[in-house]
């Protein structure tokens, strides 16, 4: 199956039947409303500023919506602002840095457009002209109100001759002007959908990146999310291939808000629900979802994907991904990302922590303390200093505690079935049992595969020295739990720290029942090895950082399920993504088209797996459209995505 996506739409439409596209200033051209601005300046310093600027802002929106008459609300906020002429240039520079992201990423369609581009806004001409002629737009294009000054340079008004300073005035504007031709009107106002309601515009466009009105949206044509939103829905060209207002992001399980916060600012729309979805749910939430955000609970089922036409990416706030079909991910050309080594640091710390606690045999006497003893000796309370910390499995966790547990003093020794750097001054050793022989202390760290199951078990304790310190905070299922504790009550083992286990509750709510409960010098922790407050900030923040290199650029660096490619920014050029079933001679296939239509390449990247091939391919911007169909034609294809 082959996902389309709109062709590029570079093609200008041809002047004779381009409309004029009038556009409004606050809050569409520029993200904010000036006056509130001039506000914050004008009236710095003075006690009453905070309550004068929320008063400001609810006449503006009160005037905004239709609720008061424009010439009202512009009164009533020129009285409370008490400006002066000498505010202007500190507004100016402020305005210049809060244009609205999809005017400053589109200047190009403005200054191609600037003879049918008009602004028209009730703001003023003072500080709206230097902002709007920076993108390119014509200064005789520009319509606004004017202030009036007293002798000293106070704003006392505006000119009341200028047809903006009364109701109906944008109409009035558009009337005069008598432009000749279709009329697009874009803003975020109810003063805008005027022009619409008399008559004088074809179409009214809801501007919604800054804000969003209700009472005007429901009044509106057509919304336009942003800039790039518009120029996509009338196929002119634009600085986004597809718009990222139209790429809806699902973030289930509560994901931390900072992940939220990481799409939001891209511009992508994003639902949060708190909740896992169940299957049938997910079905009915997914059909229109770009991206998905899961943790650890929802299951991303054959039957899920079935229905998940649109869905480019997945991102696992977590580290396993075994709730994820993975293979029919990759089927559908689905890219999966999780967050490996996010808590990597926390799981670390936890285990120092508890070396420490179990070699100096802190768990009994703080026990034997609650029930009223006093146990002041030296006896079995040794220092970490010195002492030999045996890894098994050297992975991400086993190499960070490597690096820290060095600092503290200890000899360091590992053993992975994989062949790895030793970090630092750590010793590999050949076998497990040739680390079980040396290690005082003995920390888990091998992954969940199923071979690792009762990877310890009696013979494995047999073979450690008496009174080593034990930990797992890997997996429940790679510990024979019987054996661990008749290797505790042997004292083979003088102190164990136990995260993890073959069978854990559920819920808190659910009893927690083990044979290790009750034993001397057993630290038990309900499997929150990697659970801090900055592990999920990090994991909030590294997979949309995944996901938006992905979308964005088209990276798959750290995917569990495609080829891995990094790629260099996309700069100067368009970037055709081509994912298909990994069958031998469509890269042929591709680069006859490319050939075919005399395309220059400017680089092109091809990484395969087991099931999918990627290729990028990054051209000059001239080309013939007819190459992306014939791209998404070839047969194999599994989807295809345009960049630029
Ligand atoms: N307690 C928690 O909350 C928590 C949090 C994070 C990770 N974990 C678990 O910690 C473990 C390690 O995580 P990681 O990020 O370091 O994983 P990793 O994949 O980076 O490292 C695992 C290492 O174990 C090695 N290995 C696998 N089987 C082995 C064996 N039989 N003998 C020796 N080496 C073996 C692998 O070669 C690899 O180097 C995983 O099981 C993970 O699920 C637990």
């Amino acid at each position: 199956m082959t996902t389309t996506e709109p062709t590029p739409g570079q093609r200008a439409v041809p002047p004779a039947e381009q409309p004029y596209y009038v556009i409004d200033f606050d809050s569409t051209f520029t993200k904010v409303e000036a006056l509130d601005i001039l506000g914050e300046i004008s009236l710095a310093g003075r006690p009453e500023r905070d309550d004068v600027l929320h008063q400001i802002k609810t006449i503006t929106d009160r005037g905004m919506s239709g609720e008061i008459s424009f010439t009202e609300s512009l009164n009533l906020r020129l009285d409370l602002l008490k400006a002066h002429r000498n505010h202007l240039p500190a507004l100016i520079e402020s305005l210049m840095g809060k244009i609205s992201d999809s005017f400053q990423r589109n200047k190009e369609f403005l200054t191609e457009h600037a003879d049918h581009i008009y602004i028209v806004s009730n703001g003023f001409r003072e500080f709206i002209l230097p902002i709007v002629t920076s993108l390119g737009i014509q200064a005789e294009h520009v319509f606004a109100n004017t202030f009036l000054y007293d002798e000293n340079g106070a704003v006392i008004g505006f000119d009341p001759q200028n047809p903006l300073s009364a109701n109906g005035g944008k109409s009035q504007v558009i009337r005069d002007l008598n432009l000749g031709g279709e009329v697009y009107v874009i803003g975020d106002g109810y003063t805008d959908y005027e022009i619409r309601a008399s008559g004088l515009a074809n179409r009214f466009y809801a501007f919604t990146e800054n804000v969003l009105r209700p009472s005007v949206v429901e009044k509106a044509d057509h919304v336009a999310h942003s800039l790039d939103d518009f120029l996509y829905q009338n196929n002119l060209s634009r600085s986004q291939s597809y718009p990222k207002s139209r790429i809806k992001v699902l973030l289930l399980e509560n994901v931390h808000p900072v992940a939220v916060q990481l799409f939001e600012q891209e511009g992508f729309k994003v639902e949060i629900r708190k909740e896992a979805l169940d299957e049938d749910e997910l079905i009915e939430a997914i059909r229109d979802v770009s991206i998905l955000g899961i943790r650890s609970k929802t299951n991303i089922t054959a039957r899920v994907l079935e229905n998940a036409n649109k869905l480019m990416a997945v991102g696992a706030f977590c580290i396993g991904t075994n709730q994820i079909d993975l293979d029919t991910c990759t089927q559908k050309g689905i890219a999966v990302f999780n967050a490996p080594y996010s808590n990597t640091r926390s799981v670390v710390e936890l285990a120092i922590g508890e070396i420490i606690m179990l070699i100096r045999s802190i768990v009994p006497k703080s026990n034997l303390m609650h029930n009223g003893g006093w146990d002041k000796s030296a006896k079995n309370s040794f220092e970490v200093r010195g002492k030999k910390l045996g890894l098994v499995g050297y992975g991400n966790i086993g190499t960070q505690l490597s690096v820290v547990a060095e600092a503290l003093g200890m000899e360091v020794y590992f053993y992975d079935i994989v062949d790895k750097l030793a970090l630092g001054n750590a010793r590999k050793c050949k076998s497990l049992d040739d680390l079980l022989a040396v290690a005082d202390i003995i920390s888990l760290h091998t992954d969940g595969r199923k071979e690792n199951k009762n990877l310890f078990s009696y013979r494995e304790f047999s073979l450690m020295k008496n009174g080593v310190i034990f930990l797992n905070l890997s997996r429940g299922h790679i510990v024979d739990i019987p054996a661990l504790v008749d290797a505790i009550e042997r004292g083979k083992i003088a102190g164990a720290g136990v995260d993890v286990f073959p069978l854990e509750p559920k819920t808190n709510n659910e009893e927690f029942s083990s044979a290790l409960r009750k034993l001397p010098n057993v630290i038990l922790t309900p499997h929150i090895g990697g659970s801090t407050e900055e592990a999920q900030v990090n994991i909030g923040n590294f997979v949309p950082g995944k996901l938006l290199e992905y979308i964005n650029n088209g990276s798959t660096y750290g995917s569990v399920n495609f080829p891995e490619l990094q790629l260099p920014m996309l700069k100067g050029a368009h970037r055709l993504l081509h994912i298909h079933a990994n069958v031998p001679g469509i890269l042929a296939k591709m680069n006859a088209i490319f050939a075919n239509y005399h395309i220059n390449i400017h680089g092109q990247y091809l990484k395969t797996n087991e099931q999918i091939g990627y290729v990028i391919t990054d051209v000059a911007k001239e080309y013939a459209h007819e190459v992306v169909e014939e791209l998404k034609g070839i047969d194999n294809t599994i989807k295809f995505r345009l960049l630029f």
